[in-house]
């Protein structure tokens, strides 16, 4: 199907308390992302990119609204029942690597698929063939210390696409790299998530990585805003935060 829609995100609010204030993340929050899209989440630093990634991700929840996982509605599922979900269809690459240090590539790599019941032969396998695809076969053996940086990120990269699940999330993947790495690590990324025609949502305050996604979609006042459609200039130019983002991404 060309527009099924994998993630949809709906009316979602959330806030957090910091002593006697409160800020405000996400203020009826609705946007949703179709199959095989691959869309940038946008903005600088403080505006919430991470705390709604790990919404949609299952792995904090909204004060209200709904995550909705390929048609399913994940508001009223048991935590059980949430990471089974995850395992089954969502990929996430954190902005730190995240990788268990006590293992080598491989055995990070093979972990996911283990956990969704993949025998270990076959595991290994699966993990040496997404290691090769990120470059990084001659490093199967290799604990994470061992490793640059690019490297780990790239581990971390094959660790979340092991599943080859329907929906990638990644939470400024290369934003610990220096410029260099960064668009290489990046590249690798998107050739992945093209080839496998999979669904993406990635957060970036670098509007060059930015650029090479299919949409934009920032996070103004606690609304989701896709940047490049002209009937949300006004609201944009109408916030402050809107104009800054403008001017960046734009
Ligand atoms: N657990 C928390 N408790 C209180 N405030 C938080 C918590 N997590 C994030 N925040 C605040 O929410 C805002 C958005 O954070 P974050 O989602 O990390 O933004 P971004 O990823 O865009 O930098 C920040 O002001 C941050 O301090
Ligand atoms: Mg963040």
């Amino acid at each position: 199907m060309a527009d099924k829609i994998v993630l949809e995100l709906k009316g979602l609010n959330k806030s957090f308390n910091q002593g006697e204030s409160k800020i405000v993340i996400l203020n009826d929050a609705s946007f949703s992302i179709k199959k095989g899209e691959i869309v940038a989440l946008i903005g600088p630093s403080g505006t919430g990119k991470s705390t709604l990634l790990y919404t949609a991700g299952l792995l904090d929840k909204a004060d209200s609204g709904d995550v909705i996982i390929d048609g399913k509605m994940t508001s009223k599922l048991s935590d059980n029942q949430k990471t089974k979900l995850r395992c089954k269809k969502i990929g996430f690459v954190y902005q730190q690597h995240n990788l268990f240090a006590d293992f080598t590539a491989g055995e990070n790599v093979m972990l996911p698929l283990l956990i969704n019941g993949v025998k270990r032969e076959r595991a290994l396998e699966i993990a040496k063939s997404h290691l090769d695809k990120m470059g990084l076969i001659n490093r199967i053996n290799h604990r994470p210390m061992e490793m640059s940086g690019g490297e780990q990120q790239r581990v971390a990269i094959a660790r979340a696409l092991a599943n080859s699940p329907m929906l990638l999330l990644a939470d400024e993947p290369t934003g610990n790299l220096d410029p260099y790495n960064s668009e290489v690590v990046f590249e690798n990324l998107l050739l992945r998530v093209r080839n496998d025609n999979m669904t993406a949502f990635i957060a970036t305050h670098n509007p060059i990585l930015a650029k090479k996604m299919d949409r934009k979609i920032a996070l103004v006042d606690g609304k989701l805003v896709d940047i490049d459609l002209k009937e949300n200039m006004q609201v944009l130019e109408n916030s402050s935060m809107g104009r800054k983002i403008l001017e960046a991404f734009k």
